[in-house]
């Protein structure tokens, strides 16, 4: 199977200009002005962009938490993210407390074979290394292609661990060449806030961003990159969402030290205006870390535009507001915690980043999709458009109106972070290793055609063609 994309400007997070790209065994085989080659599909791209697919290195699909399972499984959240331009993500396994890690791998990969529409990679979420899990083990991972642990800093009682846990794992990290992730806010003193906010009858939605405040962020932000430096290891801190966690981050990179963060979609565009909506409302916008005062979206815009923060993500972890949202109804804690946002990154930060002149056309290719990569070991097949890559592709047209609502996105969320938002710019046709996913606003493929991608560790290229994992 081969294909021509003709004529469109090619932006990669470093060049951008007009030229045919031609797809021949799943990668891009030739870059050039006018090429004159047969192929059995010929997409036309004149005045649209070509990007490379976008790669989302934080979702959660079909996962159990907060007393319910995330309501879009590998199918309903890569259908998403396919509409919105994402052809690769990297899943979080969470380790049961009790299992080891092959077990909980196998869990998670039997949730999505044979309902794949993108690529995905999987992160391993530590858990519990007393009783399941050890040191040994995870000391093996890498070797499978998963290159990153995570260490879920709150949700005390649930998925927090203790220090011991995350820097044991940071030492197993220095040494396997996996990169830390972290969640990173002060779970003991939540619990603390949360429970006397309960005491004194507070059980409005509005009560979890009031309960877990920028400083504990920021505490845990610095915590976790004071160990990492300790153990040696490197650190990314995901979900960053105010300047009390940028600031550290900023110290730690002004001092060379490996300490990457990302931030999310929503955290630009929500704020405790949204949270603190009457009628229950405000649950539609419970997440953690939770929305911020406004004066925050400046600092995160600011960061992102100076490589203090290299990526955005979605954190996408959907859930209905009829039905799981109102588990919380009488209590703001037991709210499961999480929003859509998978189909709607590209869309919103070219209009708000790009359009508006806050990032370059650029920057938003790096943080959305070569920075990703680079990080969690895919680049160069993914995040990039080069001869060899996958060709992994967006023809985006930069002249689309669209607005998002739930009605037409394609979570099965009942609600949309960004309902009635009018964007200019939108993915028209997107494919994933040279196969059509999407066009005409329609998905042109079966699930199954999405494959699992060993990663390469920290640091290192991904070389290899994909292999089934
Ligand atoms: O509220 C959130 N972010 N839910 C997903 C789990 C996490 O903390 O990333
Ligand atoms: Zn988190
Ligand atoms: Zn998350």
């Amino acid at each position: 199977m081969s294909v021509l994309i003709r004529g469109g400007r090619i932006v990669t997070a470093a060049d951008d200009y007009v030229a045919d790209l031609y797809i021949e065994d799943e990668t891009i085989s030739l870059i050039g002005e006018s090429l004159d080659l047969a192929a059995d599909r010929v997409i036309d791209a004149a005045g649209k962009y070509v990007l490379p697919g976008c790669v989302d290195p934080h979702t959660h699909l079909d996962m159990p938490f907060g007393g319910t399972v995330t309501i879009d499984d590998v199918e309903a959240g890569q259908t998403s993210a396919a509409f919105g331009g994402t052809t690769c993500h990297v899943d979080f396994v969470i380790q049961p407390p009790g299992q080891t890690f092959a077990a909980a791998l196998e869990e998670w990969r039997s949730k999505a074979t044979g309902k794949q529409v993108i690529d995905m990679g999987y992160h391993m979420a530590v858990t519990d290394l007393e009783n399941g899990g050890t040191l040994e083990e995870l000391a093996t991972l890498p070797e499978q292609g998963v290159t990153s642990y995570k260490l879920f800093m709150a949700y005390k009682g649930a998925l927090m661990v203790d220090d011991e846990t995350l820097f044991k794992t940071m030492e197993v990290a220095a040494k396997t060449g996996a990169l830390v992730m972290v969640h990173a806010e002060n779970g003991d003193v939540i619990d603390v806030l949360v429970r006397q906010a309960l005491a004194a009858g507070n059980t409005e939605p509005l009560y979890h961003a009031l309960t877990r405040p920028p400083e504990a962020e920021g505490e845990a932000t610095n915590r976790a990159i004071q160990l990492a430096h300790l153990a040696g290891a490197p650190l990314y801190v995901v979900h960053v969402t105010c300047k009390e966690a940028v600031e550290p981050i900023a110290q730690a990179r002004d001092k060379g030290w490996d300490v990457w963060g990302e931030t999310c979609t929503q955290y630009f565009f929500n704020s405790l205006d949204d949270i603190a909506k009457p009628n229950f409302e405000g649950a539609k916008y419970v997440y953690s870390p939770p929305v911020r005062d406004k004066s925050n979206w400046d600092v995160l815009w600011n960061a992102v535009r100076t490589d203090v923060l290299s990526v955005i993500s979605t954190d996408h972890c959907a859930f209905l507001f009829d039905g799981q949202k109102t588990l919380g109804k009488d209590d703001f804690s037991k709210i499961p915690n999480g929003g859509p946002g998978l189909e709607n990154r590209l869309q919103m930060i070219h209009q708000f980043g790009v359009r508006e002149g806050r990032i370059s056309l650029n920057r938003m290719v790096e943080l959305l999709a070569t920075n990703p990569a680079r990080l969690f070991g895919l680049y160069p097949r993914k995040g990039t458009i080069a001869v060899g890559s996958d060709a992994d592709i967006v023809v985006f047209d930069p002249e689309k109106q669209v607005t998002l609502s739930a009605k037409t996105h394609h979570s099965k969320s009942d609600y949309n972070l960004y309902e009635g938002t009018t964007v200019t710019g939108s993915p028209e046709v997107v494919l994933l290793r040279g196969h059509v996913l999407v066009e005409n606003d329609a998905l042109v493929v079966s699930p199954g055609i999405g494959q699992f991608v060993r990663r390469a560790r920290f640091g290192e290229e991904s070389l290899q063609r994909l292999q089934p994992a």
